[in-house]
């Protein structure tokens, strides 16, 4: 998979990456799950999202034995919980994932979503770890239109590097507003759960119509089509190699406009304003 999409300060990202939520929350499934990684790695999906929330830090540390000698060809993504997102809190928190990951820098940043502490403290922190090199850029994510505004009008608030959001043909509200928008902030939009968490997405008849057009699976064409978007990154996330394998093709599939028209039947755009939907 070599589409790319480009962040705000011009770093040049893949729009294919690997999710981690669930990783790292029993020892006995590490090895698999840090393997998984790896498989996706070696195919190319070398993005990875990690937050210090997943597996209360487990997951950093499998994502740590993922990369383990391959730092360089990662562009490793994590999350500060609301609650660490002050002042002082930002950097004790940074400093907690950069020792589970076993790394020195972070490349994107992101407050996992808001919380009480003063967006212009979070940013102010944000920036501060990114002038000492701690992180590259910073992101906020479940961010609705209003709450980028408001962060567009902070002092650097300009530098968001993404929004990650839930996004999926089941929960396309993003569409109406926030995906417009953040086009035209030239801030790419980070797709999670983008097959829906393997639910009731992957039994849609349409996705299992095209997918059969595409000789693919459903989980493939649900991955497609949130790439169909130039500003949308996807980080679906996956243990069974099968999955990372499939994963790791769907950016090549191309949707036509008979399949997009086919999952829109069944799944339609919005039509009105829709809050931002959160898992
Ligand atoms: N910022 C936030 O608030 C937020 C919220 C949710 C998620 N995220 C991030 O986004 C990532 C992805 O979202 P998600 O984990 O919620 O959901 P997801 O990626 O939509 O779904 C993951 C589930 O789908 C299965 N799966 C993956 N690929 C498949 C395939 N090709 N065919 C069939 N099943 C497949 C996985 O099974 P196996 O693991 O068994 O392969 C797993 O059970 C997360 O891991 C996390 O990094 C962020």
């Amino acid at each position: 998979m070599s589409r790319t999409v480009a962040l705000p300060d011009g770093t040049v990202v893949p729009v294919l990456g690997q999710g981690t939520w669930h990783m790292g929350e029993r020892g006995s499934a590490a090895k698999a799950e840090a393997a998984a990684l790896r498989l996706g790695i070696d195919l190319g999906v070398t993005l990875i999202d990690t937050a210090e929330m997943y597996g209360n830090g487990g997951a950093e540390e499998v994502v740590a034995e993922a990369i383990a000698g391959q730092r360089d060809k990662i562009f490793l993504v994590s999350k500060v919980y609301p609650h660490n997102a002050s002042r002082d809190g930002v950097p004790a928190a940074c400093e907690r994932s950069l020792r589970r990951l076993k790394t020195d820098r972070i490349d994107l940043y992101l407050l996992h979503w808001r919380g009480s502490h003063p967006l212009a403290e979070t940013v102010g922190a944000f920036e501060k770890l990114r002038e000492v090199g701690k992180i590259r850029a910073w992101g906020v994510s479940n961010f609705d239109v209003n709450d980028m505004q408001e962060l567009a009008r902070l002092k650097a608030g300009a530098a968001c590097a993404t929004n990650q959001v839930l996004y999926h043909p089941d929960s396309r509200g993003i569409e109406y507003d926030l995906l417009p928008w953040c086009a035209e902030h030239s801030t790419p939009v980070m797709a999670y759960s983008p097959v829906g968490q393997a639910g009731r997405l992957l039994r849609s008849s349409a996705l299992r119509e095209v997918a059969k057009r595409h000789d693919a699976t459903p989980a493939q064409v649900a991955i497609a089509w949130g790439l169909r978007h130039p500003h949308v990154i996807s980080i679906p996330k996956a243990v069974d190699p099968a999955h990372v394998r499939q994963n790791a093709a769907a950016g090549e599939i191309v949707l036509t406009e008979e399949d997009l028209a086919a999952i829109d039947a069944e799944h339609p755009p919005p039509r009105r304003k829709q809050s931002l939907e959160m898992r």
